[in-house]
């Protein structure tokens, strides 16, 4: 499903829209970002394929496509509004970037890519998913990877014990983050006044493609996150980053035995 661009639709315009209500709700987002590409660089130097899982305009996705030249993305998500952002925010690096739509929580999408992927990376994506779809999806991650694949999440993580969780939101709220970010849209905004310009209703059309919220808003914590993983098929879990209820966390599927 691809989107119709109406006229004199100003797309540098709705990419920095994008990034700037998304560092509205996460301060350290782009910290998040290079500890996810250092990571990347450091445990699999010589990836070829990755997949960003929820990639969204392709924020990330255009980070690892800078950073690192043979590299290949596969953009997942289900939104063709994201969707069309990435394609063209990423239409310089050519047949390196390759978006498709799909829902994470379909099993059929690994069967659609070309080959296992050396990595999959994702940014605050997987908290939409419901705790039992997130642990169904890491098995399908795992089975989309090659042996020694990593997988790496940048998203919301919740404490261990609720007092440590009340805390955190409670300096996150005394640090009145939101409201210092100048200009940014608040998420509903963001929509209402995007949907505007393409003259599409997205959020009845996001009603309709993604049903009912299911997701877990603070994240599941990190000790549920590594058990999920090892069952799903990792070898190993570890968390690479960690900002109060945001962390990069995840694992690597077990190399080949020679
Ligand atoms: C908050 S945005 C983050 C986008 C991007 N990763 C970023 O950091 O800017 C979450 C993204 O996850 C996508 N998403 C959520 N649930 C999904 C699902 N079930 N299948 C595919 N994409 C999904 C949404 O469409 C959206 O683009």
């Amino acid at each position: 499903m691809e989107l119709p661009i109406p006229d004199g639709f100003d797309v540098p315009h709705w990419i920095q829209r994008w990034d700037r209500m998304q560092e509205r709700y996460n301060e350290r987002r782009a910290e998040r970002f290079a500890a996810i590409v250092s990571t990347l660089k450091a445990i699999c130097p010589s990836a070829r394929l990755v997949l960003d899982l929820g990639c969204g305009t392709g924020s990330l996705a255009m980070e690892i496509l800078t950073a690192m030249p043979e590299v290949h993305v596969v953009g997942l998500d289900l939104d063709p509004s994201m969707l069309l952002l990435a394609r063209r925010r990423l239409k310089a690096f050519g047949p390196r970037f390759v978006a498709m739509q799909v829902d994470l929580r379909d099993s059929s999408w690994p069967a659609r890519l070309a080959a296992p992927a050396d990595a999959a990376v994702s940014a605050t994506a997987l908290h939409w998913l419901s705790a039992s779809e997130l642990e169904t999806l890491y098995a399908m991650v795992a089975g989309a990877l090659r042996a020694g694949g990593l997988f790496l999440n940048g998203d919301h993580v919740a404490a261990e014990c609720s007092s440590v969780q009340q805390a955190w939101q409670g300096q996150e709220e005394a640090a009145g983050h939101e409201d210092r970010v100048d200009k940014a849209d608040t998420w509903e905004g963001f929509w209402t006044a995007y949907g505007k310009a393409l003259g599409v209703d997205l959020r009845a059309m996001q009603k309709e493609l993604f049903g009912p919220w299911r997701g877990v808003e603070e994240g599941m914590s990190l000790s549920w996150n590594f058990a999920t993983l090892c069952r799903a098929g990792f070898a190993w879990a570890d968390c690479f980053w960690r900002w109060g209820a945001n962390a990069v966390y995840g694992g690597q599927t077990a190399r080949r035995q020679a």
